[in-house]
């Protein structure tokens, strides 16, 4: 897969043992930085990571701060992003087959560099499971596209949907 990977200094070592590892794997990695220790701000590296996946350059992004919490903010204010914070395999597993998220998001001071690569391949390796996830992708979507419109969007909260 061409994969997007950015981090922010918090996140600078571990995004190295990911790209070695999505390297290793066969993939084509497109390495957005930062590249050292240097104080940097994340959004900056968020929104890069989130540009190549929603122009398409990217079929997958890959996020590394120190929490993940700040860069997926980020990577989310870019338009036909879905960006998750994932701590283990099972949050990576639900945010590829419920969330269809697109970007992968991961602290680096929270989660070890075993359970960041494993957890990085079960994001890999999983399958979007579409059904009733669709329809609340497309919710997501339209306040996306409400957002775009200088909206905040509409409607209440639906109880008893199938
Ligand atoms: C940087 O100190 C830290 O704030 C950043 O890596 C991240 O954790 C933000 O969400």
């Amino acid at each position: 897969m061409r994969i997007a990977i950015g981090a922010d200094h918090a996140g600078v070592h571990l995004k190295a043992e990911l790209v070695a590892f999505l390297a290793q794997g066969g993939h084509e990695v497109d390495d957005l930085g930062t590249t050292g220790d240097e104080s940097v701000d994340y959004p900056d590296f968020g929104a890069a990571v989130g540009r190549a996946v929603a122009d398409g350059s990217a079929e997958v992004g890959v996020c590394v701060c120190g929490t993940g919490i700040g860069i997926s903010i980020a990577a989310n204010k870019v338009q036909g992003v879905r960006a998750a914070v994932v701590h283990d395999v099972t949050s990576a597993r639900m945010a590829k087959e419920h969330n269809d998220a697109n970007v992968v998001c991961i602290g680096a001071r929270l989660t070890g560099p075993q359970v960041a690569v494993e957890s990085l391949d079960t994001f890999l390796s999983s399958t979007w499971q579409a059904g009733r996830h669709a329809r609340r992708l497309e919710k997501i979507t339209a306040l996306e596209d409400a957002a775009a419109a200088g909206s905040l969007g509409a409607g209440r909260p639906v109880v008893g949907q199938p």
